[in-house]
């Protein structure tokens, strides 16, 4: 078989990580998202664990088109039964029996023989499959059983008929030598092996849960257990994405295919982290916030040449729309120039170097120039006046002493050719009541779509007078006529760091939005 099946495990293993759990509404968000993916499998919870997975399986079953829906269960009946109650609605069900194999846990967990383990597996499977027609087996800890032990315990499940033996290696312990080996072991081994598929579950702990996932494949396992952004026990499960896109863009060497529609990746990890209030580390691979940024002048100069220089993948292949040419205090003439000709407007000889002076002087001071502060340096170069830009000089919250009434928030804005400005406004929360004070002075009203916050401690070695020093990073992305826009900002208070945000995102929705009126100007003259 040449395809590999990818079961997501995101609302089950990922879910039961502290810091993961999600509402079954959410889960319902999320299990939309996979099915959007065209995952093979979805595990949407264990059923037995509580009444509340249960129900959420049973929405899920109920609400989502496509993948199996499968629920995990113990070895044991009343877990069995809990999984054919929840499944009750799929068109299309799994369930997922799992026990442990290892020493450790026969003895230390399960107070049980080898023989009693084989005996729970042989009656729960062949109960399993007096209720489902597709059942999986997972001997837990897999990784460390002693291997004529686990071939026997898959063949038994193989024999009352569960058709996917999952090999987990439960606490990410193993090599992508030793798995190989083990999966090309258990392929002789195991009784009608002909008859199963091998399914692999890795765990990150040391880092190698996609090393590890990918090695088993090439030692003949062809479902691969995996998690959005990675989620999962401890140090998180095998991350789909990653799978799934080193599949495809080394497909000259696993010359192997899954079904996943991998323009719907992104959009996947985002639902997932706005569900969970926990966005991927900036650096993550194929999601993170970097994973698609080039900064530095070499790199950019190259990406400028030929995309191919530095990016092995296109941000389109997992459905990101991103201006990869991040302007920064690292970058260089020709992504300046780059980005200048985007906006419309040609750079070049003396404009460049003058222009160039004065962009290294402001992103050595915001780190990032975005569009609205680009737009304003190549006003400033033409025109040779400072250009009018928005800035917070002052917020004040008023707060109610009923605990009916909302919030009011007094914003004072500076703004180069309209002077000093004040606003009031009220809502519910004093931040979003701070937000529509700006919205009113600036004339563009806007939704927050995400805010992240980043507490940068002060330097020790740098004391300032009052003992702290330390900043906030605010990076906040707002929706603007149905378009997304980005923002940031630092500050050393939290409220006026978001307002000073919320005012760069959407002075760079209307420098966006500008430029683009201009451009259709431009053309309807033409
Ligand atoms: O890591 C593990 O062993 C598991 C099993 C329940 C499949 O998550
Ligand atoms: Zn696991």
């Amino acid at each position: 078989m040449s395809r590999i099946l990818i079961f997501d495990t995101t609302l089950r293993d990922g879910e039961q990580a502290p810091g993961f759990s999600m509402q079954p509404d959410a889960k319902l968000r999320m299990a939309r998202a996979l099915a959007a993916l065209r995952v093979d499998v979805i595990e949407a919870g264990f059923a037995a664990s509580s009444p509340a997975d249960a129900q959420s399986i049973m929405d899920i079953a109920a609400g989502v088109d496509g993948p199996i829906i499968c629920a995990l269960a113990r070895a044991t009946r009343p877990d069995i039964l809990a999984s054919v109650t929840a499944l009750a609605p799929a068109a299309r069900k799994r369930v997922h029996v799992f026990i442990g194999t290892s020493p450790l846990h026969r003895e230390a967990k399960l107070r049980m023989s080898r023989d009693q383990v084989l005996q729970a597996i042989r009656s729960s499977i062949a109960f399993a499959r007096d209720h489902f027609d597709d059942v999986e087996f997972s001997a837990e800890d897999a990784i460390r059983t002693e291997r004529d032990f686990l071939a026997e315990a898959l063949s038994v499940a193989a024999a009352e008929g569960a058709s996917t033996l999952n090999v987990p290696d439960t606490v990410g312990y193993t090599t992508p030598e030793e798995i190989t080996d083990l999966f090309r072991f258990l392929d002789g081994a195991v009784d009608r092996s002909d008859d199963v598929i091998f399914s692999t579950h890795c765990h990150d702990d040391l880092g190698m849960a996609v090393a590890n996932s990918l090695a088993a494949i090439r030692g003949g396992a062809r479902q691969i257990e995996c998690a959005v952004n990675g989620i999962g026990e401890r140090a998180g499960n095998c991350a789909l994405e990653d799978v799934v896109m080193a599949l495809r863009t080394r497909h000259d060497f696993y010359g192997l295919d899954t079904n996943v529609d991998s323009t719907r990746i992104m959009a996947a990890s985002r639902t997932l982290a706005q569900i969970t209030n926990a966005p991927p580390p900036r650096n993550k691979a194929i999601v993170g916030a970097n994973a698609f940024a080039h900064e530095s002048g070499i790199h950019q100069h190259g990406v400028l040449q030929n995309r191919a220089t530095y990016e092995i993948m296109k941000p389109e292949d997992i459905g990101l729309v991103t201006e990869s040419i991040v302007l920064g205090k690292h970058s260089g003439r020709h992504a300046l120039a780059a980005r200048a000709r985007a906006l419309g407007v040609v750079l070049e000889g003396e404009a460049l170097d003058r222009t160039f002076v004065a962009f290294k002087l402001v992103a050595d001071e915001v780190g990032i120039v975005d569009t609205a502060k680009l737009a304003a340096l190549l006003a400033e170069a033409s025109t040779h006046r400072p250009q009018a830009m928005w800035k917070l000089t002052k917020v004040d919250i008023r707060s109610p002493v009923s605990a009916n009434a909302w919030p009011v928030a007094r914003v004072e804005l500076d703004h180069g050719e309209r002077g000093r400005v004040t606003d009031i406004a009220s809502a519910p929360g004093a931040l979003d009541a701070a937000f529509a004070a700006v919205s009113q002075m600036m004339g563009t009203s806007a939704r927050v779509d995400s805010l992240e916050m980043q507490y940068i401690a002060a330097d020790p070695d740098q004391p300032a007078p009052d003992g702290q020093g330390a900043n906030v990073l605010v990076e906040m992305t707002v929706e603007v006529g149905g378009e997304i826009y980005a923002g940031r900002a630092r500050a050393r208070d939290i409220l006026p760091c978001c307002v000073s945000a919320y005012i760069d995102a959407v002075s760079n929705a209307q420098a966006i939005q500008a430029i683009a009126a201009a451009r259709v100007r431009q053309e309807q003259a033409a």
